[in-house]
């Protein structure tokens, strides 16, 4: 049996799209469960998966005991994940130091940032196990406890892009929401204490008036031209290759360094131009919990390309 390098979680409805970029990126798929895909090699991490484990080991054991000891030999925590032979898995795990999943993210509490690392039983007696978990919980979802304020549920892709950065604006914070109707991702930014331009061809909810620090402009989004600021964030609906050319002009400019923006697709979603994205600096193209036909391109001096990334 050939062994995988990767584990990649399929986010649920977008197991097609999974499916397409790794073929597009020639990542072999050699088996599939009904929650992961197993990819023979751990070229990149994956924009449509939920989760990724990336240089996945076999481990094989003869009995319960057998997997306890070797585990334990391997690293003193660990975190499980049920899903074949979860009966048998789950006395593996019974008798390990285990840390349990978080059930709902708080934002802004952050994530505790080394997690243990991960195993799941996928034959009687075989193990896969990972060190390099792309994301906080097991299988990359991240539910988050809501807030019923803003204006839309948008937010909480914007929590969910922060919350993986382990950074976010603050009250010295210069920042750009562009493509801000309703106006959720600028009421999470304004509650932060950021001094907010916020631009759309739609007007803000009337609930954004009462924040003193955002400052609203009618009209479009791309005729801003870029200027000092500290963090850039798009929501718009728009071509992908549009945003793309934008959105270089503003890392050219040298003005700011930190971007959070949802590349959208019209129907089929579009390979080469997520990799166009994936190839600027310091960045992750991924799909996350909270977005729908979209994924959100983060680009941070902090992101920093993986030990582990073949060069792409
Ligand atoms: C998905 S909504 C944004 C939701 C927003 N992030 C929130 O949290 O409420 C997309 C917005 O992009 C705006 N939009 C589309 N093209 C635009 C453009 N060229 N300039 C400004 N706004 C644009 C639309 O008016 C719409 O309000």
């Amino acid at each position: 049996m050939i062994y995988p390098k990767q584990l990649a979680f399929i986010a649920p409805d977008f197991k097609s799209e999974l499916k397409d970029e790794l073929k597009f990126l020639k990542m072999n798929v050699l088996q599939e469960t009904d929650t992961v895909l197993w990819v023979e090699n751990d070229l990149l991490e994956p924009a449509w998966a939920q989760g990724v484990w990336r240089d996945v080991k076999a481990l094989e054991i003869t009995s319960i005991s057998d997997a306890q000891t070797k585990l334990k030999a391997i690293a003193p925590t660990w975190r499980y994940y049920g899903d074949q032979h979860h009966r048998r898995g789950e006395l593996i795990a019974e008798k390990l130091d285990t840390v349990l999943e978080t059930d709902k993210y708080h934002f802004t509490r952050g994530v505790v940032k080394k997690m243990p690392p991960a195993f799941t039983l996928v034959e009687p007696n075989l193990i896969f196990y990972s060190h390099h978990l792309t994301r906080p919980s097991l299988t990359g979802a991240m539910p988050f406890k809501e807030d019923k304020k803003p204006p839309s549920r948008a937010y909480l892709k914007l929590w969910e892009a922060l919350t993986l950065l382990g950074d976010w604006p603050n009250k010295t914070s210069q920042v750009v929401d562009l493509g801000s109707c309703p106006g959720s991702w600028t009421w999470a930014m304004a509650k932060l204490g950021a001094s907010v331009l916020s631009i759309d061809r739609s007007k803000l909810d009337p609930m954004l008036d009462t924040f003193k620090n955002v400052h609203f402009q009618t009209g479009d989004a791309f005729s801003l031209k870029p200027e000092k600021k500290d963090w850039v964030f798009s929501d718009v609906i728009c071509y992908p290759d549009k945003l793309y050319e934008y959105m270089k002009g503003w890392i050219d400019s040298g003005h700011c360094s930190k971007f959070v923006c949802s590349i959208k697709f019209a129907g089929k979603h579009d390979n080469e131009i997520i990799q166009k994205f994936r190839q600027l600096p310091h960045n992750r193209v991924l799909h996350m919990t909270h977005n729908k036909n979209e994924v959100t391109w983060i680009c941070h001096p902090k992101i920093k390309k993986s030990p582990i990334d073949s060069v792409v």
